[in-house]
């Protein structure tokens, strides 16, 4: 069921649209003010004090308020309730949109569509005929749909592999993806019209890349750090039991700059990696662990106690990243160079540090 628009839906979107661009001119903010998030979002989870999901749905107190609230929202859960789908953070949304640019005339491509609100602020600027948008998931390619005819906008709604883009429809002049991708899939290299601007999460950041020649891109990350769901695949799950046998080595790098300060740079240099934490009954961080899609797996403790196991010695890594750079580095000092022949992130000025990507599968 989709719940109707009314004065106090109203209110509270144009009241997130002013705050969202604290006073500021944005070309976005008629398409925030104007689609109503909570037909997109009439359902969504979180979790209570002892981690359980809670449904909320518009009769429940504080609905109205988060749906208008600058929060990323899980819609989505599998069975083993980890999320599979959410409505990004509107704060995220809209930098991600205004580095983008799009505008009248463009065709425009988004990956990971997810509840459709993206794609409903994307169609009101650009109108709903020349927007694409494909999500993997069957499910919610049918949900956004309706969400769409509901607030009455037809862009195109496909289910399909996002990294493979949508080759019915190129070229496309601006491409934005809300799904975490490794590294820049081809296809969209492919899709692209000439001078197009592609924006997507990469890593723990969010590149900004023009299309300079056939196969050839390039651009900085913004300083928005990104969080996103991550392009689904099939990766190995993390081998703790394994790491807990290994013979402990040192380090000296706090478990805590994982979470903090090294946390973009290793996403560069460990693609697909991810990290957890575990905390004492007071709340202090014990020790971290982290993954990567080939099952390498590594856990360190604050008493500076490491166990690495698998095919790459992760925390090994961390540590050549805790000497590259001293303090956190800034996001936008990063950048992404593609050519037909690979993909490489560098950071600072010639000559600083730099990492290959692997190839999007
Ligand atoms: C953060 S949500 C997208 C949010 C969406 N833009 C919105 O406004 O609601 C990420 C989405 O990416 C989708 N996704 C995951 N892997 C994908 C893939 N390989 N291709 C396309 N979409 C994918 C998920 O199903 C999920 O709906």
């Amino acid at each position: 069921m989709t719940w109707p628009d009314n004065s106090a839906s109203a209110a509270a979107r144009q009241q997130m649209a002013a705050a969202l661009t604290d006073g500021r001119l944005s070309e976005w903010t008629d398409a925030f003010a104007a689609v109503p998030r909570h037909v997109f979002v009439p359902r969504f989870y979180q979790q209570d004090a002892t981690g359980a999901w809670q449904s909320l749905t518009w009769d429940d107190p504080g609905y109205l308020a988060a749906v208008y609230s600058d929060e990323a929202l899980t819609t989505q859960l599998d069975d083993d309730g980890v999320p599979t789908s959410s409505s990004s953070q509107p704060s995220v949304m809209l930098r991600m949109l205004e580095a983008l640019g799009a505008e009248e005339g463009h065709q425009v491509l988004e990956l990971g569509t997810g509840t459709g609100y993206n794609t409903a602020l994307l169609s009101h600027r650009v109108g709903d005929k020349a927007v694409t948008s494909v999500d993997i998931d069957y499910g919610l390619v049918k949900a956004a749909g309706k969400h769409l005819d509901t607030v009455g906008l037809r862009p195109t709604v496909v289910c399909g592999d996002g990294a493979r883009g949508w080759q019915d429809r190129a070229p496309y002049d601006r491409i934005i993806a809300t799904v975490g991708l490794h590294s820049m899939p081809e296809p969209l290299l492919e899709q692209a019209a000439p001078g197009a601007v592609i924006v997507v999460p990469l890593g723990y950041g969010i590149v900004r890349v023009t299309v300079t020649d056939p196969g050839h891109a390039s651009g900085r990350f913004l300083p928005t750090p990104a969080y996103f769901m991550a392009r689904r695949s099939n990766g190995a799950a993390p081998r703790f039991h394994e790491a807990a046998q290994q013979q402990p080595t040192d380090t000296t790098v706090p478990p805590a700059d994982l979470l903090g300060r090294l946390k973009f740079p290793a996403s560069l240099a460990l693609p697909g990696y991810v990290s957890c934490s575990w905390q004492d009954t007071d709340g202090n961080l014990e020790s971290v662990g982290l993954w990567t899609p080939d099952g390498s797996t590594a856990t360190a403790h604050v008493s500076g106690a490491v166990r690495q196991c698998g095919p790459q010695r992760l925390w090994d890594m961390v540590e050549h990243m805790a000497k590259s750079f001293t303090g956190t580095p800034e996001l936008e000092d990063f950048h992404l160079a593609i050519t037909p022949t690979g993909q490489v992130v560098s950071y600072g000025a010639a000559g600083g540090p730099s990492w290959a990507l692997p190839a999007t599968p």
